[in-house]
C-alpha cells in the first residue's frame, strides 16, 4: 500500500517506476500477475512470454543463474525493422539508390549472433563488416549471400588484404577499405600478383565530429581515415595503376551511440561532399558507408543523454536520405547506395542478463539503549539531545550537528580517548539520526540536495549472483547505464531502495546509477526479499558489447547462454543452451593446467593423512569436492 496516496499500488506504477515503455522499443510490458513479459514483435502482446516463466524453465533444466537469455525473434525483428524503415522512407522520398546493411561482427562476435545474423538478413541481403583478420575469417566462413557487402575495416597487413581480395575472387562483394595511407601501396601490389581486381573503399576523416564517449572516433584527430590531401594522393596513386574505377565506396565513422540527430545530419553532409568530389575526379563510386552510430535509448529519455538519443528511427532514416538528396542533387549525381554499419541498434534489444539476490545489507541502526551509559563522553550526549531534538524545522542544523560529533567521535577513538563501545554507541546514534532525518525530509516541499540524497546513503546493499566486470563491463568502465528491474512481482509495490553489489571482491564491482527520466538515479527500488524465495533482476539491452568487453575478474568466467525462439501462439521452445566456463576452464584460460592442479593436490592432501591431519576417508571426501570444484560454475550455485 502506498500510504501517501491510499492508493493500492498496481503493474502501471510498476511499469511507469521503471520507465518499461520508454526504453523498451515495445517489446516488453508488465503482465497484470506482476511478471514481465517479452514479445517478439513489438506490440505483439498476444504472443507475448513472461521471463519469469523462462526464468523457471531455465531452472527446471538444470542451468544455474547468471544466465544470458536471447530472444532471437527480438534479433529478427530489428534486422527487419532497419531495413524496412530505410526501404519505405527512401520509396516516400523518391530515393532512387538503395540501402544495404553490415553487421560489425565486433560488437557481438558469437558464432551464434553472427550465424543468425546472417540468417536472418539473408532477405535484406545484410552483410557483415569485419575489423580484423580474425573477423574477416569468421565472416567468409559464415557469409553465403554474394549480393551481401562484407566490408573490410581495419589495419591490414599482407596477409588480411590477400584474403580479402581472395574473397572477392570467389564471388563475394567484398569491399577493402583503406584506413592508413600506407595500404593503398600494398593493396596495388597484392591485387597484382594475385591477378585479382579489388572492390576498394576509402575511410575519410571527417571534421565533424560527435559528443559523448566515442567521439574520438571521428574528427580531424581520429586515429584511421584519410584526410583530404591523403584523399587526393589515393586517387592519384590509383589513377596512375590504371585502378580508380576500383574505388567504390566512401567510409567514415564518427563514432558509437550517437545521441544527437544533429551530428548525424553534419556528417552525412559532409561525406557528401567528399562522395561528389570523388566523382568529379573520375571514380566511379556507388556505396556511401556511414559507419555505425545509431543509439539506443537504453534510459527512454529521448533525449541527448548520453545513453538516449533525441530520435526515432524513422527520423535516422529520413535524415539522411534527405541529406544525402540535398547534398548530391546539384551535383546531377546518381543516388549512392546507403551502407550503414549498425551493431548496437540491431544486437542491444535481444539479450537479457538474468541474475538472483543472494542477500541484502540494510543501513538501519540498531536500537538505541533507553538511557546513555554514566560517564558518556559529552559528544555522545549531544548527539542525542539533538535526536531528542529533531524536528521538520531544525532538520538541516541536526544533519550538520550529527555529522560533526559522528566525526569526533571518530577522532577521539584513533586517539583512544573513547572506547570501542563508545564508538559503537555514536554510530548507532548517528544512523537513528540520519534516518529520522530522511523519514522527515519526504515532508518537504523543497529539500537541499544533501538532504535528498541520504536516499542514497541509506539504501541497502543487494548482493548479486553475476560480475559487473565479466557481463555489464561498460557500466563499469564508462558509466553505461542500463535498464534494470525485478523480472517479477511487479503488482507489488518495491518498498525498498538497494544499490547492486555483485559477487566479485571489489570495491568497483556495484551498480550505483540507474535509468531516470530526468537524470541519473542513485538507488533502484526494489522488493523485500521472501524467505525461501528467489528474486531475479533483469539486465536489460545488453547484447551490444557486453559479451565481448567482458574479463575474468576474480576468474568469474562466462555466463550459461540460453537462447529462445517464441512461437506463434506464445509458446517458447529452447533454441539452444551453451553451458558457461567451468572452474577449469577459466584456469586454463590463464594458463593452468587443471590436471596438474588436481595431482598436486591430492599429493598435498595425502601428505596430511601421512602427517595425522586428515584420515584416508577424509582425504577421499576432500579430493572428491576439489575435483567438483573444478567441474563447477563459476558463480554462486545453490
Ligand atoms: C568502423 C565501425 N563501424 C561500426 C561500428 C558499430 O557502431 P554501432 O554499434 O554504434 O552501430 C563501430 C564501433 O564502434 C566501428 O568502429
Amino acid at each position: 500500500m502506498n500510504y501517501n496516496t491510499m492508493e493500492r499500488w498496481n503493474i502501471n506504477k510498476s511499469s511507469d517506476l521503471y520507465g518499461v515503455s520508454e526504453w523498451g522499443g515495445g517489446y516488453f510490458f508488465v503482465a497484470d500477475n506482476g511478471d514481465m513479459m517479452v514479445m517478439p514483435e513489438p506490440g505483439a502482446t498476444g504472443r507475448a512470454v513472461s521471463i519469469a516463466e523462462i526464468a523457471r524453465g531455465i531452472r527446471e533444466r538444470g542451468f544455474d543463474m547468471p544466465v544470458l537469455l536471447r530472444i532471437e525473434n527480438i534479433l529478427d525483428a530489428q534486422i527487419t525493422s532497419l531495413n524496412e524503415t530505410f526501404r519505405s522512407a527512401m520509396e516516400e522520398l523518391g530515393y532512387t539508390g538503395a540501402f544495404m546493411g553490415a553487421y560489425p561482427i565486433k560488437v557481438n562476435q558469437q558464432q551464434q549472433v553472427v550465424e543468425k545474423i546472417a540468417q536472418f538478413g539473408s532477405r535484406y541481403h545484410h552483410g557483415l563488416e569485419a575489423g580484423s583478420k580474425a573477423e574477416l575469417i569468421a565472416a567468409m566462413g559464415m557469409m553465403r549471400d554474394k549480393k551481401a557487402v562484407l566490408i573490410c575495416n581495419g589495419y591490414k597487413d599482407e596477409e588480411f588484404i590477400d584474403l580479402g581480395l581472395y574473397a572477392t575472387k570467389i564471388g563475394f562483394t567484398c569491399i577493402l577499405v583503406v584506413e592508413m595511407p600506407d595500404e593503398l601501396p600494398l593493396i596495388i601490389a597484392r591485387s597484382k600478383a594475385l591477378n585479382a581486381k579489388p572492390i576498394l573503399g576509402i575511410r575519410i576523416k571527417l571534421s565533424a565530429q560527435a559528443g559523448g564517449h566515442w567521439s574520438e572516433s571521428g574528427g580531424e584527430r581520429s586515429i584511421f581515415g584519410l584526410n583530404t590531401s591523403q584523399i587526393i594522393q589515393a586517387v592519384d596513386l590509383l589513377a596512375s595503376a590504371g585502378m580508380l574505377d576500383c574505388l567504390k565506396l566512401v567510409h567514415y565513422h564518427l563514432g558509437s551511440q550517437i545521441s544527437n540527430i544533429r551530428e548525424i545530419r553534419t556528417a552525412v553532409n559532409e561525406a557528401c561532399r567528399v562522395y561528389a568530389g570523388l566523382i568529379r575526379e573520375g571514380a566511379q563510386v556507388e556505396y556511401l558507408d556511414l559507419g555505425g552510430g545509431l543509439a539506443v535509448d537504453y534510459d527512454g529519455s529521448q533525449s541527448n543523454f548520453l545513453s538516449s538519443r533525441n530520435y526515432t528511427l524513422k527520423e535516422y532514416c529520413t535524415d539522411i536520405i534527405e541529406a544525402v538528396m540535398t547534398s548530391l542533387s546539384d551535383d546531377g549525381i546518381a543516388h549512392p547506395i546507403i551502407v550503414t554499419e549498425s551493431g548496437r541498434a540491431l544486437v542491444a534489444y535481444y539479450s537479457i542478463l538474468l541474475f538472483n539476490i543472494l542477500d541484502v545489507t540494510r543501513f538501519h541502526a540498531d536500537p538505541l539503549p533507553e538511557k546513555l551509559p554514566e560517564g558518556c563522553p559529552s559528544q555522545l550526549e549531544y548527539m542525542h539531545q539533538a535526536l531528542k531534538d529533531l524536528t521538520i524545522r531544525n532538520i538541516q542544523e541536526v544533519l550538520n550537528d550529527a555529522i560533526f560529533y559522528r566525526d569526533e567521535t571518530r577522532r577521539l577513538f584513533q586517539t583512544g580517548q573513547i572506547s570501542l563501545r563508545e564508538r559503537s554507541l555514536a554510530e548507532q546514534l548517528f544512523w537513528t539520526t540520519i534516518n529520522e532525518i530522511n523519514r522527515l525530509a519526504g515532508e518537504l516541499k523543497n529539500p537541499s540536495t544533501e538532504l535528498t540524497d541520504l536516499d542514497r546513503v541509506l539504501s541497502d546493499f543487494y548482493y548479486c549472483n553475476f560480475s559487473v566486470f565479466q557481463s555489464l563491463p561498460d557500466s563499469w568502465a564508462i558509466g553505461q547505464l542500463f535498464p534494470i528491474m525485478p523480472i517479477h512481482r511487479l503488482d507489488e509495490e518495491p518498498t525498498r531502495k538497494g544499490i547492486l553489489a555483485d559477487i566479485t571482491c571489489d570495491c568497483d564491482g556495484k551498480i550505483d546509477q540507474f535509468i531516470d527520466k530526468r537524470g541519473v538515479k542513485r538507488y533502484l527500488p526494489l522488493h523485500e526479499l521472501r524467505p525461501y524465495e528467489e528474486y531475479i533482476l533483469g539486465v536489460f539491452l545488453v547484447g551490444a558489447y557486453q559479451e565481448t568487453l567482458g574479463d575474468l575478474h576474480n576468474l568469474l568466467g562466462d555466463t550459461n547462454v540460453v537462447t529462445i525462439r517464441i512461437q506463434d501462439r506464445g509458446e517458447f521452445e529452447f533454441v539452444s543452451e551453451q553451458e558457461g566456463d567451468t572452474v577449469a576452464e577459466v584456469l586454463s584460460y590463464v594458463q593452468y593446467d587443471p590436471r596438474r592442479l588436481f595431482v598436486r593436490f591430492r599429493e598435498t592432501a595425502e601428505q596430511a593423512v601421512r602427517d595425522g591431519k586428515i584420515s584416508a576417508q577424509e582425504r577421499r571426501g576432500i579430493v572428491e569436492a576439489y575435483e567438483a570444484g573444478l567441474r563447477g560454475y563459476t558463480y554462486f550455485e545453490r
